[in-house]
């Protein structure tokens, strides 16, 4: 089989195409045929070298595919099952922990840019209904972050007033998670032809973020009082912001660091007056991807695919991603 290795010290031209041997389920073990993945920023900074991995180590945190291949014991599958990857395998259910935490696809372990993997018969999911290979790959990281984002810690009620941040993958599942159960969505994004996107998908009003430096305090004015729930994509770039559009008692999810916001400063009067929750947030468990992939099959919710490429295109893919013309999810399919 094919798999795709970052070779260190990491940069998209040295992701080379490797041969490997077809893997062979022990028990409890699973054989995936992988025939999609999708980019996260994620997956960039690993293939990139912005986040250190062993040599060879195959990126990708998401994937979908069938099952072709079972080990004994593993009773909750059979073969030709559709299934998709988990971000945290060992995540099943409950409260994050370092032990349930600290295997990542794609980082820690093998990703999903490879013909066939073995996992143990837990770390993957079923996909939503009628959904295709390419679509279901667009949702282990950034559709369970932004449904962690507003579900989970957010607390999201019908009626409640959201701000996405950017058209990146996970901000614009985010929209369509949040319309879909009643919100009204305030956005930002740095393209006024993606504002005018934004707004033909039901986003009340959009800011465009280089022109408006004060963009917070400008969506909390349009918002009448500020918003219940940000999905913070930029950290030190944007979380000044994130906390000027904030209604009084809402919710912020810090999920980001775009546009170099490692670090950064914020005013911490403006966080406790405000009464603010903030919850720093990685991806989620089985249980929320599972709860996730339920509400889809009601709500008929379908992923935006801005690109597709094919499995030998992953830099290219990557070069995409970087220059920041995509709305919504780029694929890969093989
Ligand atoms: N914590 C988690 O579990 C988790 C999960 C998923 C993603 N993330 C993080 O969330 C962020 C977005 O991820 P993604 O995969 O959705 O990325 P992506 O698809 O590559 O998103 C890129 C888009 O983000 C927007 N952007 C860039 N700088 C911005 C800024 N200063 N303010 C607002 N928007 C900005 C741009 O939108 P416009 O073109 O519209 O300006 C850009 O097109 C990343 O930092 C990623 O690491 C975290």
């Amino acid at each position: 089989m094919k798999i795709i290795g970052v070779k260190q010290p990491g940069g998209i031209e040295n992701l080379a195409i490797i041969e490997k041997k077809d893997p062979i389920p022990e028990a409890g073990e699973i054989i995936v045929r992988w025939h999609a993945t999708s980019l996260n920023y994620h997956d960039y900074l690993v293939a990139v070298g912005g986040i250190p991995v062993p040599d060879g180590r195959i990126p990708m945190s998401d994937g979908a595919g069938e099952i072709i291949a079972i080990g004994d014991g593993v009773d909750e599958w059979k073969i030709g099952d559709k299934v998709m990857s988990m971000f945290f395998p060992n995540w099943i259910e409950g409260k994050p922990t370092l032990k349930k935490t600290m295997f990542i696809m794609g980082e820690t372990l093998d990703g999903c840019i490879a013909e066939q993997s073995c996992l143990p018969a837990t770390a993957v999911t079923r996909i939503p209904d009628g959904y295709s290979y390419a679509e279901a790959a667009t949702l282990p990281c950034a559709a369970v972050t932004a449904w962690r984002g507003l579900m989970v810690e957010g607390n999201f009620e019908a009626g409640d007033k959201v701000l996405i941040e950017g058209t990146g993958g996970m901000s614009i599942f985010a929209l369509q998670l949040a319309k879909a159960a009643g919100a009204k969505i305030f956005a930002t994004t740095s393209s006024p032809e993606k504002a005018e996107r934004l707004k033909a998908m039901g986003v009340e009003e959009v800011v465009n973020y280089k022109e408006d430096e004060r963009w917070g305090k400008t969506i909390f004015k349009l918002a009448g009082g500020g918003v219940d729930h940000v999905l913070d994509v930029g950290g030190g770039s944007t979380m000044r912001n994130s906390i000027e559009a904030s209604a009084i008692g809402g919710h912020i999810a810090s999920i980001g660091i775009l546009s170099g916001g490692r670090k950064g400063e914020i005013t911490f009067p403006k966080l406790f007056f405000k009464h603010l929750r903030m919850t720093g947030l990685a991806v989620g468990s089985r249980e929320m991807q599972n709860k996730m992939v339920d509400a889809i099959n009601i709500n008929g919710l379908k992923p935006i695919i801005d690109k597709r490429f094919g499995f030998d295109e992953l830099g290219a893919a990557f070069q995409y991603q970087a220059s920041g013309k995509h709305f919504g999810k780029i694929v890969l399919e093989y």
